[in-house]
């Protein structure tokens, strides 16, 4: 009997979890038994990331002393900033995939998997992470990377040094909603390939190049950059209509609507939808929010009824793009943001370890002779 084909892993439970719940009927997301939208409107990034690593809502000494440790775990040794040089050319993505890789190089706990090594070295990739991001988006503007400043927190840091500016407390907020938004979801793809690199025993390093390398996809991180090159060509929320006839009459998809698990809105566009909305009055450039109000609340209606609503990618771009973060580093933000959420997933697979390792069913040819090269056709 033919085995059954459970085509890109739908609905298959492979692990279990204690990071994130994901309810997508109702579209309920839970980082460590918190709810996003508490999360969102009352946490910062650090907060979240110790609930992450460590399970638990810290206690303030304990957000300070870590928050201190990501601080001070900024700098990257200036070989890494050397290999960046050498790729600068390269999509900021590659350049964190190459800039994580060369960092394993400098950890001093590489080959050890242990919970406790797993999670140091998880903080200092997130810590680390933004500086990368930084150092390679000025080399390639042909400028000296921004070091660090400890006295900002992560997400005005990561601005700070990619513009040399350090940005107003609405700026720095709004960044550090969205790596809230972005740190954690359960068995998507990325954290899924850091699990099966895990799942080798390999390191924490391999694993997460491995989850920077998946979400690179315009099917999984990438969509933000591509909703914001949608708004672009449409240009005018008048335009809305026509341009999204004919991408979906000619089979084509709506970036940042759909989602594998929700089919219900996803949570997290709540919390960006506002704030593209508000920034977008703001700076005195509405036409952005209209043109995503139009697709949402027109266009993409009739998709409602087979469960197609907005993602959390959907009201993304359009904050990037008003900040003046170029497009191709919408994706590093959301890797970025991911970094503690990988590494919890790892810290799980390393845990209580099976490896991942499942079948394909064969569907080629079959006990052909071999013919030798000189007697082929
Ligand atoms: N626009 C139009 N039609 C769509 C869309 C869309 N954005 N998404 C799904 N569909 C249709 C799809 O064409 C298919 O139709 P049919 O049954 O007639 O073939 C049906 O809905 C089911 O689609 P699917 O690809 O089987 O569903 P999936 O669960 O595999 O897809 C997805 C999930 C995210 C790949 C898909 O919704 C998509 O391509 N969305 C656009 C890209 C995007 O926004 N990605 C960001 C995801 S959220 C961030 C993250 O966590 O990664």
């Amino acid at each position: 009997m033919a085995p059954q084909i459970m085509k890109g892993l739908k609905d298959v439970y492979f692990e279990t979890s204690e990071s994130s719940f994901i309810d997508g009927q109702v579209g309920k997301l839970l980082y460590r038994g918190y709810d996003i939208h508490d999360l969102a409107e009352k946490s910062t990034f650090e907060e979240v990331v110790y609930l992450l690593l460590y399970g638990d809502m810290p206690t303030a000494s304990q957000l300070k002393e870590f928050d201190d440790t990501l601080r001070a775990n900024r700098r990257i040794p200036d070989e890494v900033i050397q290999v960046l040089d050498l790729v600068k050319a390269s999509h900021p993505m590659d350049a964190l995939r190459t800039g994580i890789s060369a960092l394993a190089a400098f950890d001093p706990e590489i080959n050890d998997n242990s919970p406790e090594a797993t999670i140091r070295k998880g903080l200092r990739l997130t810590a680390m992470g933004p500086t990368i991001v930084g150092a390679h988006h000025r080399l390639r503007l042909g400028l000296e990377p921004v070091a660090p400043d400890p006295s900002l927190n992560h997400a005005g840091n990561f601005l700070y040094m990619l513009s040399g500016e350090k940005p107003d407390q609405e700026t720095t907020d709004l960044l550090d909603v969205d790596f809230i938004l972005h740190a954690e979801h359960s068995a998507n793809a990325s954290a899924f390939a850091a699990r099966v690199a895990a799942s080798t025993l390999s390191d924490l390093h391999s694993a997460i190049v491995t989850g920077v390398g998946v979400l690179k996809g315009p099917w999984h991180g990438g969509a933000a950059e591509e909703v914001m090159k949608m708004s672009l060509e449409i240009g005018q929320p008048e335009n809305a209509a026509e341009y999204c006839r004919k991408l979906l009459d000619g089979g084509g998809r709506v970036m940042g609507f759909g989602h594998r698990v929700y089919k219900a809105e996803d949570p997290r566009a709540r919390h960006l939808r506002a704030r593209s909305k508000a920034l977008g009055e703001k700076m005195g450039h509405p036409e952005w929010f209209q043109i995503l109000q139009y697709l949402e609340e027109e266009a993409m209606v009739p998709y409602r009824s087979r469960g197609i609503f907005v993602n959390v990618d959907f009201f993304a771009g359009s904050i990037y793009y008003l900040l003046g973060i170029p497009d191709d580093l919408f994706i590093s933000i959301f890797a970025l943001g991911r970094i503690p959420g990988w590494t919890v997933q790892c810290v799980e697979q390393y845990g209580d370890n099976m490896l991942i390792r499942p079948l394909l069913e064969y569907t080629g040819k079959m006990d052909l002779e071999y013919v030798p090269i000189e007697k082929r056709t």
